[in-house]
């Protein structure tokens, strides 16, 4: 009997890491057969385990927090989006023996809010809060989408200019402090910082959302976010976690690993309702 093929997900924390189960749920429902599991990996031990699991016969590997820029250099070859973002989530195994990295990050938010909640980016004014790597992950897809116009603000305000410089050649882009939004409005708000996490928000002026704005969390949790909380008082027409991201990432990388495309939707719809 062949050996089944391997994949797996490398982070710190990872224990309550979801990415097992999606894609487990992805295998079943594409009749794949494959393993996935979940493996606690620290900075100072990436690249002896990346290079074991492969030694193993590993064929594909996601890297999370805090591994997505040492996946990056890791990689023999990256796609563009991953080249912009200098980061990388997705490992695959090459029939050369070389690693591409990708990064399915950003084209999973744009395909959740697009495919799953029919928010267009086209013409829109687009706020990102945070300027660190799950901002630098998004900005590329975000600005293919022809945005009427794209701010990073960031507690570091020299952090969101120095990303907005980084990719005004893809597009209108400016970076800024919190309290420069003051008067502005914006069509959808993303939130990109770690504060949620910690049940904190940045300070946002009054008034930043625009009538029938939106605003999405990149982050997810059981219970709705503090931005998502925000969002809702804000009066936002939809105020949304990052759990369909989540999904579309994963359905991304599985397809690069796999060259098969899952449905999302009964993965997306089984998640949400398991935390409720
Ligand atoms: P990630 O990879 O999740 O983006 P990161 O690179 O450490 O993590 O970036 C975290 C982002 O959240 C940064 O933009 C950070 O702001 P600073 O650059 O000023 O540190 C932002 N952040 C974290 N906690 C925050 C808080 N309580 N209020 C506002 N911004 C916060």
């Amino acid at each position: 009997m062949p050996a089944i093929d391997r994949y797996a997900v490398f982070g710190s924390p990872i224990k309550h890491s979801k990415s097992p189960q999606i894609h487990r749920l992805f295998a079943e429902q594409t009749g794949q057969s494959l393993s996935y599991e979940a493996q606690e990996v620290k900075a100072e031990s990436f690249a002896e385990a990346v290079r074991a699991f492969f030694a193993a016969g590993g064929k594909g590997l996601n890297c999370t927090v805090p591994l997505k820029e040492l996946a990056y250099r890791f990689a023999s070859h990256k796609t563009g989006r991953a080249e912009r973002s200098k980061a990388t989530n997705t490992l695959a195994l090459q029939a050369d023996g070389t690693i591409l990295g990708d990064n399915t990050d950003g084209c999973g938010l744009v395909g959740d809010l697009l495919n799953n909640h029919r928010i267009t980016l086209a013409g829109k004014r687009i706020l990102i809060l945070g300027a660190g790597g799950a901002s630098r992950g998004i900005l590329g897809p975000i600005l293919e989408e022809a945005p009427a116009a794209l701010v990073i603000a960031n507690r570091t305000v020299e952090k969101a200019e120095r990303l907005a410089e980084e990719f005004e050649c893809l597009g209108s882009i400016a970076g800024c402090g919190f309290e420069a939004l003051a008067g502005r409005q914006f069509d959808l708000i993303l939130n990109a910082t770690s504060a949620s996490l910690s049940g904190e928000l940045p300070p946002l002026p009054e008034h930043l959302l625009a009538d029938k704005g939106n605003c999405y969390d990149l982050a997810y949790g059981n219970e709705p976010t503090a931005f998502v909380r925000w969002g809702i008082a804000q009066g936002a027409q939809k105020s949304l976690d990052g759990l369909g991201m989540l999904v579309e990432q994963a359905a991304e990388a599985f397809f690069i690993w796999r060259g098969v495309r899952p449905q999302t939707h009964p993965v997306i719809d089984l998640l949400d309702r398991e935390r409720k």
